[in-house]
């Protein structure tokens, strides 16, 4: 059984100050993962204040990229940073977390297509590690170096190792509707387009609808749910909004 779960940036940092941990928030996930049991779990992280920080300030994005240097070392510098803290917290829990930084492992073409390498994650997992990726920089065709987001490493993991479930831990409890009610299932994208503000289904531009048509996509189930829900979704309950 494997089980890839993505920790949103939001919920482990305070997003309003740079590099800023939310270390009760994390620590609640830690104490969560620890008590679930690990066996098969992949962990991606996003970046919240530290890698959209300095993201932002260089102007660099999953589409456009550079080639300077100190601000890819930043950018790479504070996601590693976050990383650490993430590792730190589940060592302290007696979690076999091992640290995989995508910049060393993935790239994109001139199409932006991301290959992403799974081969030392698939081992680690039948090693009984629980590896700990997070959004990063990515050697970019003709771009230099963009930032590669965690949920398109959740995507690449889902497929790669052929993942039983999927969850996305975020600040929402699920995919709201209108009236910011929790929609317990999606299976069909037009029949939510509207509900998530987007009415073409061919122009996507980002958000809740990018992120539940990429997850429609994939061949497992995949769970969009707040922090509180982490131990029932690691549990294989369904929580949250369920997108199959
Ligand atoms: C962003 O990752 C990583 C960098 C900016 C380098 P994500 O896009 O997955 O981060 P969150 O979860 O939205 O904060």
């Amino acid at each position: 059984m494997v089980v890839v779960l993505k920790l949103g940036g939001s919920v482990i940092t305070e997003k309003d100050r740079p590099e800023t941990l939310d270390g009760d928030s994390l620590a609640a996930l830690a104490d969560a993962i620890a008590a679930a049991g690990t066996e098969g779990l992949v962990v991606v992280h996003g970046g919240g204040s530290f890698g959209h920080h300095h993201a932002a300030d260089y102007g660099v994005s999953t589409t456009e990229g550079t080639h300077d240097i100190e601000a890819l070392m930043a950018i790479h510098g504070a996601m590693k940073t976050l990383n650490q803290f993430v590792l730190s917290r589940l060592h302290e829990r007696d979690v076999p977390a091992l640290p995989v930084h995508p910049l060393s492992a993935a790239a994109r073409d001139g199409n932006a297509d991301l290959t992403l390498m799974t081969e030392q994650v698939a081992t680690m997992l039948e090693e009984g590690f629980v590896p700990v990726l997070h959004g990063d920089g990515v050697a970019h065709a003709g771009e230099g170096v963009t930032v590669v987001s965690g949920d398109e490493l959740v995507t690449e993991l889902a497929t790669a190792l052929d993942a039983d479930r999927v969850g996305l831990c975020s600040t929402v409890p699920g995919v709201l509707d209108g009236d910011d009610k929790v929609i317990p299932v999606i299976d069909d994208f037009e029949a939510v387009a509207d509900l998530l503000g987007v009415s073409d289904a061919t122009d996507v531009t980002g958000g809740m609808g990018a992120k539940v048509r990429e997850l429609l996509g994939l061949g497992s189930p995949a769970y969009v749910f707040g922090p509180d829900a982490v131990d029932g979704f690691l549990a294989g309950d369904d929580v949250g909004t369920r997108i199959e």
